[in-house]
């Protein structure tokens, strides 16, 4: 990373277009999307589901990841999300009582506004809710307790898979929800760090380079769709927080905490971004 952070100083990098200070999402994800497709006009739509392998240039990286999704190391992490899901709770009832249609072909709502909470709820909240109502202990101290995070990861995984191919489709139709939305676009439009890079510099303006020659970027577009994700290096299925976390250390800021308000509204404007694309989680990436 040490690498990556003096490379990217080197490129000095400017400034992203940032877009108007008031337009509606709708025209948001027209510009979003409209960004990508012309700066890589090759690449069909659903391919910005998977990652940078698919990016113009990329042809070795996509060779490596088709032969790592032969055998999928986060298959593990997957059977156990699925043992975990399967067990009957202390009361006899599983977790598929606590969702719509049992808890299949959902997780493309997600993350969605809760009007009655009124906050963006993800499906790890809504995981962890679920055991709270059927008495049992849920996941906590997420950013330190990394087994109890990658159980979680684990069984977020699985609800996902149930969904695997669905379409993302983010409802944004109240003002708390636009008003969330509005502070994910802030989040990602935002420099920070030692680097003062805002997401945007580099999952917009570097998408698709390769930072030093090993690192390629990609690109905003698709971004949580495919989380939870394994990382070669993790070795693990991990959150998308996790990830968030990693990329604001990248440019030496401070993360935020697991499942706050801010990440849960970043991963709400990231998500709703990629309106259209399939979900593919879990999946691999370097
Ligand atoms: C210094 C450059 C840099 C910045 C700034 C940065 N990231 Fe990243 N990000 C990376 C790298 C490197 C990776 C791993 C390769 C990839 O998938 O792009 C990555 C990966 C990701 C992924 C996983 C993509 C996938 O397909 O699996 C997400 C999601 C993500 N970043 C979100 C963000 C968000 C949100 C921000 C702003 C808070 C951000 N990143 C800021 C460098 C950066």
């Amino acid at each position: 990373m040490k690498k990556i952070f003096l490379l990217l100083a080197a490129l000095g990098v400017v400034a992203a277009t940032s877009p108007a200070a008031v337009a509606d999402p709708a025209s948001d994800l027209k510009n979003f999307q409209g960004y990508f497709k012309t700066k890589f006009p090759t690449v069909p739509f659903d391919d910005f589901a998977n990652g940078y392998y698919y990016l113009p240039g990329m042809d070795s990286y996509r060779e490596q990841w088709l032969l790592y999704n032969e055998f999928p190391p986060y298959e593990l992490g997957l059977s156990v999300g699925k043992k975990i899901w399967d067990k009957p709770f202390t009361n006899g009832k599983t977790f598929a009582s606590c969702f719509k249609n049992g808890g299949k072909s959902i997780a493309q709502y997600y993350p969605y506004w809760d009007e009655k909470g009124q906050k963006v709820r993800t499906a790890e909240m809504d995981l962890n809710d679920c055991l709270k109502k059927n008495g049992e202990p849920e996941y906590t101290n997420l950013d330190k307790d990394q087994k109890a995070r990658v159980k979680l990861a684990n069984l977020t995984a699985y609800f996902y898979s149930l969904s695997k191919g669905k379409r993302v489709k983010i409802d944004i139709s109240s003002p708390g929800a636009v008003k969330a939305y509005e502070a994910g676009k802030k989040f990602w439009w935002q420099r920070r760090g030692q680097l003062n890079f805002s997401c945007a510099n580099c999952h917009m303006e570097l998408a698709g380079k390769n930072v030093g020659g090993n690192q390629p970027l990609s690109a905003g577009l698709g971004h949580p769709v495919g989380w939870p994700a394994q990382r070669l290096e993790w070795a693990r299925l991990e959150t998308i927080d996790q990830r968030y976390s990693t990329c604001n250390k990248n440019v030496r800021a401070k993360p935020f905490k697991h499942g706050s308000d801010t990440y849960n509204d970043l991963q709400f404007y990231e998500t709703y971004m990629s309106s259209g694309l399939p979900l593919t989680a879990p999946s691999m990436r370097n």
